[in-house]
């Protein structure tokens, strides 16, 4: 059975003192909740503090993006060896703000991908489709392109390992979800995809995990999380508040639990 990931991605938001603060409120409020995964992926500079504060607890750190060298004269980059020490265990990769704002393509993103495979970090690998895109009935086609390059050269063992969000994104800050049957229709979509991709290893596709991205908050996650394809959530504005995100953690172990039994 997959465990559901509920990943809060911050952005760009927090110094290391409010993350710090952030973790003390939040982590007695989540304490002990069962049947979910929980990871908090600040920026950078808060990484080490965060890293710190969620060390020994069910609370996993991850990091929102990485370059593909180890080192090396790459003024601004950080490696996947950087965000091991740090102790990240996620890394999300391809969000797309960063495919937008920062000229990531498909193939940036498979290096990536394979750069932190190669150091045991686990990718969340984002892939959604613009409003244009959905309004052209292009969203199958672009979804199902970014998954088949984001895959490229990855190794069934590893492939099981991954995560994928799908984040649709005319729903990212608009505060405009797609609705739980619609999410779960394309998520089922991109299972199939790389169920296509790892022909011989049908364990790849029923292990991978695949969330929803797009205004989720704690009034709406039970929707997604009552889907049969949808392992989770990857929340932005959401999970910058302890209280709140702890709420919406706590609604998707209920609706887990429902659905485990
Ligand atoms: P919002 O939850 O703020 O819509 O952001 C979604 C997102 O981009 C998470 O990566």
């Amino acid at each position: 059975m997959r465990i559901p990931l509920l990943a809060g991605n911050w952005k760009m938001h927090k110094t290391g003192e409010e993350a710090a603060a952030y973790v003390r409120d939040f982590l007695p409020r989540v304490n002990g909740l069962a049947g979910i995964e929980i990871a908090l992926c600040p920026p950078f500079t808060a990484l080490g503090i965060v890293g710190e504060a969620v060390r020994g607890s069910a609370v996993a750190l991850g990091a929102q993006d990485v370059f593909w060298e180890e080192s090396g004269a790459f003024t601004g980059e950080v490696s996947p060896g950087m965000l091991v020490a740090a102790g990240c265990r996620y890394v999300i990769i391809g969000h797309s703000e960063r495919r937008q704002y920062f000229g990531e393509t498909d193939e940036m993103v498979n290096r990536k991908v394979l750069a932190a495979l190669s150091r045991a970090l686990r990718p969340i690998v984002c892939v959604g489709e613009s409003l244009a895109e959905r309004e052209r009935g292009e969203t199958e086609a672009v979804v199902a392109r970014q998954v088949r390059a984001a895959f490229r050269q990855v190794a069934p063992e590893a492939a099981g390992e991954m995560v994928i969000a799908y984040e649709p994104i005319w729903a990212i800050g608009t505060g405009r979800n797609a609705t739980g049957a619609e999410a779960n229709r394309v998520i089922g979509l991109i299972r199939q995809e790389v169920a296509k991709l790892y022909p011989e290893h049908t364990g790849v596709p029923d292990r991978l995990r695949i969330q929803y991205g797009g205004s989720v908050k704690a009034e709406n996650i039970a929707e997604f999380m009552s889907q049969p394809e949808i392992d989770g959530a990857l929340v932005g504005g959401a999970s910058l508040d302890p209280a709140g995100f702890a709420t919406l953690c706590r609604v998707s172990a209920e609706a887990a639990g429902r659905r485990g039994s």
